[in-house]
């Protein structure tokens, strides 16, 4: 957890979830509405490994596990070089995914229970988000449309996703300071939600 006002708040859902959307719109609010400055941060980063990444998301070239062990890695040099630095200024840091989409995703694509844990495991020794949001969306309901050729992970078959969504569900279930917004194509609502969390995060400043 972050010490005195900074905060590091996590979005987390699947594809298609308007994570990114919501991030852009309470970074907004903690700037112009509360006046605090907020680092507005997503993984996979912006960095060399961030972009190799990225590099095989259409076609899933590697195993799985693999990707999710250089997800991980791309985690620490984020939360060592950027996260960390930010809370340090005083700073807000909302990160459009944190690690939960690593468990999440690796439940999705098949992994192990042992190779889930130890993945968990090192993730857990990061530091931990004094808010998860998890954007909680039927992935029968899932927006995929405009996104022109799916992602690998976006393409995964129905009953996976909703395995995924379980996980999202008992990992927040597990974990401190989490919370689980239903979007039921209701911007507004969720909205309204996140403000009022963030006055709460202010209020135990
Ligand atoms: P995404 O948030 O969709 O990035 P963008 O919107 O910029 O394409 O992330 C890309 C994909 O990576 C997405 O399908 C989720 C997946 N992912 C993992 O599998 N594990 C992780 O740890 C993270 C952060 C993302």
């Amino acid at each position: 957890m972050a010490v005195g006002k900074a905060k590091l708040v996590v979005l987390e859902g699947i594809d298609g979830s308007g994570k990114t959307t919501q991030a852009a719109f309470l970074n907004d609010y903690i700037v112009n509405g509360l006046g605090m400055e907020c680092l507005l941060t997503a993984e996979p980063t912006k960095s060399k490994l961030g972009l190799y990444i990225r590099g095989n998301l259409m076609d899933l070239k590697l195993n799985p596990y693999t990707m999710q062990l250089l997800f991980t890695a791309d985690r620490a040099e984020h939360v060592s070089s950027e996260i960390i630095p930010a809370l340090n200024k005083g700073m807000w840091v909302i990160s459009d995914r944190y690690y939960f989409s690593t468990i999440a995703y690796a439940v999705l694509t098949g992994l192990a229970e042992k190779q889930r844990d130890a993945l968990l495991a090192v993730n857990r020794t990061f530091i931990q988000p004094d808010l998860t949001v998890f954007l909680d969306v039927d992935p029968r309901k899932q927006l995929l449309g405009g996104r022109g050729r799916l992602e690998v992970f976006e393409r995964m078959d129905l009953e996976s996703k909703i395995r995924m969504r379980e996980e999202y569900a008992r990992l927040c279930a597990i974990t401190p300071n989490c919370i689980t917004v239903k979007v039921d194509n209701n911007k507004e609502e969720v909205r309204t939600l996140l403000r009022s969390f963030a006055d709460e995060l202010i209020r135990k400043a």
